[in-house]
């Protein structure tokens, strides 16, 4: 589904990715640990299309197509979706609004007529139940004045909405409260545990595993995979760090 070969990419002149490849195929999840500032967030960046990232050598190819080459709504409209580190708060603008001009966008991009109103709100409510958030928050402006943890949960119900075929997920456990991160990873398992859909899990951390069970994990180093393992992996870094586990 996703083919990363050789990439390299920087920003304001600074080599961040340093050679990264990595092959993620459909009905995979892949964990992503690695130290601070390894780029991790930057690959999330850089896949997801966000402008300022420079990629200057290797390619990345999503079902056969050259994701580098196209923007980054028509990432979105192609299933790429981008769950971030530091969900941005967007005053003015209302949940319900937000997320229903992401999915009627993505909608028409695939020729499939845009959901009503009414219709939406259902769905945006169903989503909002499975996740445990609650219906007030879809009414507030985006991510305004959310607590750190119902920012992610809200990143989660947004997911579920759009329903995307491969998802990057920054850190989408930091600031969890111990059941929110059980209802969070129940929600990767239901919304994209699927045959024909794939995810890009970055953490610090094995709890979120022990819920989404990961294939493949992999440590990110200064810009490049450094190392590739299971589950057992999350284990042994959590246990031992990074320098320990390399020498
Ligand atoms: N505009 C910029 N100019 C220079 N360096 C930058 C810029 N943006 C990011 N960086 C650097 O890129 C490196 C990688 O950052 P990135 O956010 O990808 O790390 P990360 O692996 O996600 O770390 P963390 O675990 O802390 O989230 C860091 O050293 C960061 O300081
Ligand atoms: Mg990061």
């Amino acid at each position: 589904m996703l083919k990363i070969e050789n990439l390299h990419a920087e920003i304001d002149g600074k080599e961040i990715l340093k050679g990264l490849t990595l092959t993620v195929n459909a009905g995979e999840v892949h964990a992503i640990m690695g130290p601070n500032g390894a780029g991790k967030s930057t690959l999330g960046y850089v896949l997801g299309g966000r402008p300022g990232y420079e990629v200057t050598a290797g390619s990345v190819t999503f079902d056969g197509q050259d994701l580098l080459a196209i923007d980054a709504h028509e990432r979105a409209a192609a299933g790429v979706f981008l769950g971030f580190q530091y969900p941005v708060e967007i005053p003015g603008v209302s949940n319900v609004q937000f997320l229903r001009e992401a999915l009627n966008a993505q909608r028409a991009s695939r020729d499939e007529k845009p959901l009503s109103g009414g219709e939406f709100l259902k769905l945006a409510r169903g989503q909002a139940d499975l996740l445990g958030m609650d219906h007030d928050m879809l009414k507030r402006p985006v991510n305004v004045g959310f607590s750190g943890g119902e920012k992610k949960r809200n990143e989660m119900v947004q997911m579920g909405i759009v329903d995307p075929k491969f998802a990057i997920l920054d850190e989408t456990d930091s600031g969890l409260d111990i059941d929110a991160l059980r209802i969070v990873g129940d929600g990767i398992n239901r919304i994209m545990r699927k045959p024909d859909k794939a995810v890009l899990l970055i953490t610090h951390y094995q709890r979120l595993l022990d819920y989404v069970a990961p294939d493949f994990v992999h440590v990110l180093e200064a810009g490049r995979i450094t190392r590739t393992g299971g589950a057992e992996l999350a284990h042994q870094l959590e246990r031992e760090g990074y320098a320990a586990v390399n020498a």
